[in-house]
């Protein structure tokens, strides 16, 4: 049996740290995944604290895949837009191994995890071209891939939308926060697709993120975008799965 059959994955979100030994063949969790709350505020050591939990609950001892809701070159935090600014420049690798007595750690961006495992298991499985996974959480995560290959940290959630940051218009944080309905929300999403295919004419674009599961309340509501719209399939654990996968990249 392949040594590399399993690694693990952890999700740092907005509201939860979730992880869990993944299947690399099967592209999914190995065990039911455990999840802590993320502390508030969202410093280093509070969130390696929530991992070390996450991972120990399994007795975990191989390689360690995370997500990081930031921009991450080299394993090095480079922006913090929804957890604390403390992060940035942190080799967030070196943190969490350290705190795991030394267990190899790679850290990507969340919804570059997510896309990675939505391409290989889920809704991009066997798409050429260019397709665009984005996430509608707290904030908005992309993930591009050209002919299957990531194009890492692109942010598309920061471009400028009417005077605005997309995410602080289109994100389902700002659905819930100012309660607005799914015809509303749709709009915003629509008007931001519209934005994201002006600049890259994907061919699919894969809504993620929690809301995925809601996919009929809005997708069908959205119109007047050539590309092909279609929800994620892994959902929840996407970014366990993704960061798992790049776990195990880094390690061969
Ligand atoms: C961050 C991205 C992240 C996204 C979703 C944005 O605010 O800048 O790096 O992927 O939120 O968590």
């Amino acid at each position: 049996m392949n040594a590399m059959r399993n690694v693990f994955g952890v999700d740092v979100g907005g509201t939860g740290i979730k992880g869990a030994p993944v299947d690399l063949a099967r592209g999914d969790v190995a065990q039911e995944r455990h999840k802590v709350l993320t502390p508030h505020p969202a410093t280093p050591e509070a969130v390696v604290d929530g991992i070390a939990e996450v991972v120990g609950h399994f007795g975990w001892s191989g390689p360690v895949g995370m997500t990081f809701p930031g921009v991450v070159t080299a394993n090095t935090v480079r922006t913090a837009a929804n957890v604390a600014e403390k992060w940035v420049g942190v080799d967030a690798a070196r943190l969490v191994a350290d705190r795991l007595g030394g267990l190899p750690v790679t850290v990507v961006n969340d919804a570059d995890a997510a896309g990675v495992a939505e391409m290989n298991f889920g809704a991009g499985r066997g798409r050429n071209g260019t397709v665009i996974l984005l996430t509608f959480g707290t904030g908005i995560g992309s993930a591009l891939f050209v002919d299957g290959r990531l194009v890492p940290n692109t942010e598309l959630g920061h471009l400028e939308l009417n005077g605005h940051e997309a995410e602080k218009r289109a994100s389902t944080k700002v659905k819930e926060d100012k309660d607005l309905s799914w015809p509303h929300w749709a709009r915003r999403v629509q008007k931001y697709l519209a934005h994201v295919e002006m600049l890259f004419s994907p061919e699919l674009f894969i809504i993620g993120g929690g809301v995925s599961r809601k996919a009929d309340k809005f997708i069908p509501l959205i119109e007047g975008i050539t590309a092909e719209i279609v929800p994620a399939e892994l959902q929840n654990n996407a970014g366990i799965v993704g960061a798992a996968m790049v776990a195990a990249a880094a390690e061969r």
